[in-house]
């Protein structure tokens, strides 16, 4: 009898690891596994147990595993600051460290948003507006951010002031003959009038991945989205947070994903890629205007962790973002990224089932349409799994590629290769949709 409660208690048990290395798993019955999921979640965006991150690791274990964020300086950590503002967008110029995991990032901001608010003599300024279909983390505030069938049942122990605004989804929610434009300005919008619905001396921040995320298969936004949206935002001095937990640090192509969009948000928040799974931790990248007021207000940030700044973690992240910071390494994302999408065009644009391949960087969804998309699905990923031992996140309705950085155009186009001819050979035994 296992000890462990398990997420899914009615599930046989998942295989035990020996070991994990680059971009393979390695289990205790003799498998080696190709994990093209970069670890379930995503975090692992260099491989596990990257051996530079390793030695990092070791010399800071050499000096000190944590000492306290408030009390001491951890120099790496002014370090990591440092390089993690060196390609952020302009103006922001502050890192907070509120603690290890994204959504201890995510209820961080929203409490600085309201920080900023309050002792800038705007206190009512408490209501928050996210999006419907996103998830932004497991804490109860997380929660209350997001919205997700499976999570609804919490809803007796949320908080008040929260609303939703439909997903901005170009691929889903867009009208026949909109165009990009339109569809843009039908979203900035809805949270225009959700904001004057409220009462914008009530409204404190909007909160969005910057580009849709795993529930809905990474769909960049429209082009001029998130423009418009900062510009409703700054009428109503209403925050903008954004959320690059899943999309952030070098994922998309470049380090922030907000950066092709070209704005400038108040709260950018980042935490699985940050130590890449090596060790948690999470940041909240700001600008120097949110210390001022608070410092003129009440003098001190209402909010701590025992382990933020998580000072292992930080030397993890450290030699992370060394690597992941370079000219070199986003364009190697980039490439790799363009290989998905023209492999998948070129062998399977054709195809029936075919629907769209979108995502940027390396966040690429394969869209199809068939019947019972997830059980074909589920077919594709256990059929990489038997016969190609290649882990693959496959369900609902799309395939989502998001392998480690490190993987190479060689193994990445075996592994394409190998997908193209397990999902031909499945739909061919397959109903199409309707
Ligand atoms: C977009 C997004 N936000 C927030 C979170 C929460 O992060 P964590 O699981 O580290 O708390 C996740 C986790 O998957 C995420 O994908």
């Amino acid at each position: 009898m296992s000890h462990i409660l398990r997420k899914f208690p009615n599930d046989p048990a998942k295989p035990r690891v020996v070991k994990a290395e680059g971009l393979y798993i390695h289990t205790e019955d003799g498998r080696k596994l190709l994990d093209m999921t970069a670890g379930t979640t995503t975090f692992g965006v260099l491989g596990y147990s990257h051996p530079e991150v390793l030695a990092a690791m070791q010399a800071q274990m050499g000096k000190f595993c944590h000492i306290d964020y408030n009390t001491w300086v951890d120099p790496n950590l002014e370090e990591l600051a440092a390089l993690l503002l060196s390609r952020a967008p302009r103006g922001l110029d502050k890192v907070y460290f509120p603690g290890n995991s994204g959504s201890e990032a995510m209820e961080a901001a929203m409490k600085l948003s309201y920080h900023v608010h309050h002792d800038s003599g705007k206190p009512g300024k408490t209501h928050y507006i996210a999006r419907l279909q996103s998830f932004h983390g497991a804490t109860l505030h997380g929660i209350s951010i997001s919205e997700l069938p499976i999570l609804a049942f919490y809803e007796p122990l949320l908080p008040d002031g929260r609303s939703k605004i439909a997903q901005h989804n170009p691929s889903l929610n867009r009208l026949p003959g909109e165009s990009m434009e339109d569809y843009a300005r039908r979203s900035a919008k809805e949270l225009e009038d959700k904001i004057l619905e409220i009462g914008p001396d009530k409204v404190g921040a909007f909160i969005g991945e910057t580009m849709l995320g795993s529930l809905v298969g990474d769909v960049p936004p429209a082009p001029g989205y998130w423009k418009l949206i900062r510009e409703v935002c700054d009428r109503y001095d209403v925050h903008l947070i954004l959320d690059e937990i899943y999309c952030g640090l070098g994922r998309s192509g470049r380090i922030y994903c907000c950066d092709w969009d070209g704005i400038v948000p108040d709260f950018v928040c980042i935490g699985k890629n940050l130590a890449a799974g090596h060790a948690p931790l999470s940041a909240v990248v700001t600008n120097h205007r949110v210390e001022d007021i608070i410092a003129k207000g009440q003098g001190r940030i209402q909010h701590g962790h025992t382990h933020q700044g998580y000072s292992l973690g930080v030397a993890a992240a450290l030699a992370v973002q060394r690597i992941v910071h370079t000219d070199a390494m986003l364009d190697h994302i980039q490439a790799r990224g363009r290989q998905i999408v023209d492999t998948i065009t070129t062998r399977l644009g054709g195809h029936p089932f075919f629907k769209e391949v979108r995502g940027r960087g390396l966040l690429q969804s394969f869209e199809y349409d068939c019947a019972d998309k997830n059980g074909f699905g589920m077919t594709l990923a256990k059929r990489m799994l038997d016969e190609h031992a290649t882990v693959i996140n496959a369900k609902w309705h799309r395939v989502s590629f998001t392998p480690g950085y490190i993987i190479t155009e060689a193994q990445l186009g075996r592994v394409l290769d190998d997908f193209v001819a397990v999902f031909e050979s499945t739909a061919s035994g397959w109903k199409t949709a309707g």
